[in-house]
Order: structure tokens, then sequence, then C-alpha cells
């Protein structure tokens, strides 16, 4: 998400500086702009000077030095929550006074990820969905710790990426995937349960309630890995059973199923 973060950024104008953990992720990230970018071309929704000119504003970095003069930073690691927060130690180190730092985490409390800087009244949260370039919603979150500047400058940049912004309390879930976890993991307990196929289930859902893709289709795009780690985060606040993740979803992680990054979820995927 975060390759999709730093395209609409820099689409807007924006000068963006990507930082990766290595050189192979630096480089992976490049490409995966690269590819959205010139599809964009192809499509003729975007000229190739415009292409150039975006590609032109973005760097690709592995050194968190370089986010020294940022106005912004918006981070988008693994939903892990001790990662997250050692991430924003070191960015509280490195940024200036002024900076405002949000998260783009799905389930995580903001508030937590604030307590790990000195500055948490300049930390919020901005959820992005996938894929970025394509779905306009970004919630915002803000805690009982973040200024109103920084709550108006975060929801007047999310707003400049042409996003329509819904603000959610700071719980787990926020909003969407309060609603939509536990859709996906209701489906996901009735294809355990042994009766429709999984195709049943997809079709019921794209063609019942024209939804663009079914349930299980769904689950394996956003990464089972990541329904997992959500649904533990949203049962460990709120206690209710309505929300664990279940045995089906559990086992596929443990055996690295984990949807269309690895090529095999609920169904099987062309890695090429
Ligand atoms: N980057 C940029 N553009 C993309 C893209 C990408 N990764 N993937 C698709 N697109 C664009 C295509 O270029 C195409 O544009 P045009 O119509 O202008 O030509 C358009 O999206 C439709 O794409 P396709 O025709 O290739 O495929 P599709 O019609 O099957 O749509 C989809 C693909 C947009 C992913 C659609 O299936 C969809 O909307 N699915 C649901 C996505 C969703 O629910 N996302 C939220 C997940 S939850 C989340 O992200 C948050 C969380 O915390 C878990």
């Amino acid at each position: 998400m975060g390759s999709g973060i730093a395209e609409v950024s820099a689409r807007a104008g924006s000068s963006v500086i990507v930082h990766e953990i290595d050189a192979d992720a630096a480089d992976a990230a490049r490409a995966r702009v690269e590819a959205s970018l010139d599809r964009a071309v192809d499509k003729g929704k975007l000229e190739q000077a415009d292409r150039d000119s975006i590609l032109g504003r973005m760097e690709f970095s592995i050194d968190l030095a370089d986010q020294a003069d940022r106005q912004f930073v918006i981070e988008a690691a693994t939903e892990d929550e001790d990662l997250k927060k050692s991430i924003f130690a070191d960015l509280d180190a490195v940024v200036g006074s002024d900076t405002i730092l949000a998260s783009n985490t799905s389930s995580i409390p903001i508030t937590r990820i604030a307590a790990a800087t000195s500055m948490p009244e300049r930390v919020v949260g901005l959820h992005f969905f996938n894929p970025v370039p394509v779905m306009n919603l970004v919630e915002l979150i803000t805690t009982v710790m973040t200024s109103p500047e920084t709550e108006s400058t975060a929801r007047a940049y999310a707003g400049s990426l042409g996003k329509t912004v819904i603000q959610a309390r700071d719980r787990a879930g926020f909003i969407v995937n309060m609603l939509l976890v536990p859709y996906l993991i209701g489906a996901i307990r009735m294809y355990e349960a042994g009766v429709p196929t999984r195709e049943d289930i997809d079709a019921g859902m794209r063609l019942g309630a024209n939804h663009p893709m079914g349930p299980l289709e769904l689950a394996d795009f956003v990464g089972l890995d990541t329904m997992k780690h959500i649904a533990d985060v949203l049962f460990e606040e709120y206690k209710d059973p309505f929300y664990a993740s279940p045995p089906l979803l559990t086992r596929m992680v443990e055996a690295g199923l984990l949807g269309r990054k690895t090529g095999q979820g609920f169904y099987e995927y062309d890695r090429r």
C-alpha cells in the first residue's frame, strides 16, 4: 500500500521520498509505481510527460534520515504494533518539530503508536484502501492527544489526493474494518462449515449484492495474514468471539497461504 500512497501523493504534486527497508525493496517499490503509471499511460489516462514528472518527484531511499526535511510522513509497514512503535520512535528522532506523522494502520489504535513518540499531538491515523489509486476513501483517526492543527492538515492532505475523508474514533477497526472484517470472517466460517463452494459464496455477494469481489476473493486480495491480524486486534479490543479468527483462517496463515501475494489462498493465482 505504501507505493500506492506514494504514487497518489506524487500525482497530486508533492515531492515524495519513499523509505524502504533495503535496496531490493526500494527497487520493487519503484517498479510497482512505474508499472501503475505505465498502465495509466497505456490506457490513455496519463500523458507520458506527466508520468515522467510524477516519477521525477519521487525518490526511493533506505536511509530514514532522508525523511528529516519532510512535512508529512505516512507509515505503511506491516501490521505489527511493536514494529510500528519502533518506526515512530525512530522517526521522532529524525523529523523536524512541525512534521506530522500518520499511520496507515488498518486496525491498531493510534493512541498506542502516538505514545511511542515525544509529540503525540502531531500523530494521526490516515487509513487508505487497496488499490490506493482506485479507492476513493481515507479514514482519518484522531486521538485524545491529536492537535486541531494536525487534524486539519491531515484532512486537507487526504482531500488534496482526491479522497473522501471520513472520521473515525480511535477504536480498533475504525469504521470500515469494524464492518468489513466480520463480514469476511463470516464468509470464511460458512466455507469452513462445508456447505457452499468458494465460487458460490463469492458469486452470491458479487451478483446478489453487487460487490465488485466476493468475500473470499477479497480476503485473498487483502492478504490472509492481514485479515487474521485485524481479527486478532478486534478480538483483543472487544473480547467478543464474533471477531475471532476462524480456525481455517488461522491454519492457512500458519501454512503460509496468504492469498494473492503468495499465489495461494482460497484461490490459486499466477504470480508471474
Ligand atoms: N492500481 C491502479 N489502478 C488499478 C489497480 C491498481 N493496483 N487495480 C485496478 N486498477 C484500475 C484499472 O486500471 C481499471 O481502471 P479503468 O476502469 O479506468 O480502466 C479499474 O481499476 C478496474 O480494474 P480492472 O478492470 O483491472 O479490474 P476490476 O474491474 O476487476 O477491478 C478492483 C479491480 C478495482 C480491485 C475491484 O475488483 C474492486 O474494487 N475490488 C474491491 C476492492 C476493495 O474492496 N478494496 C478494499 C479492501 S479493504 C482495505 O484495503 C483496507 C484494509 O484495511 C483491509
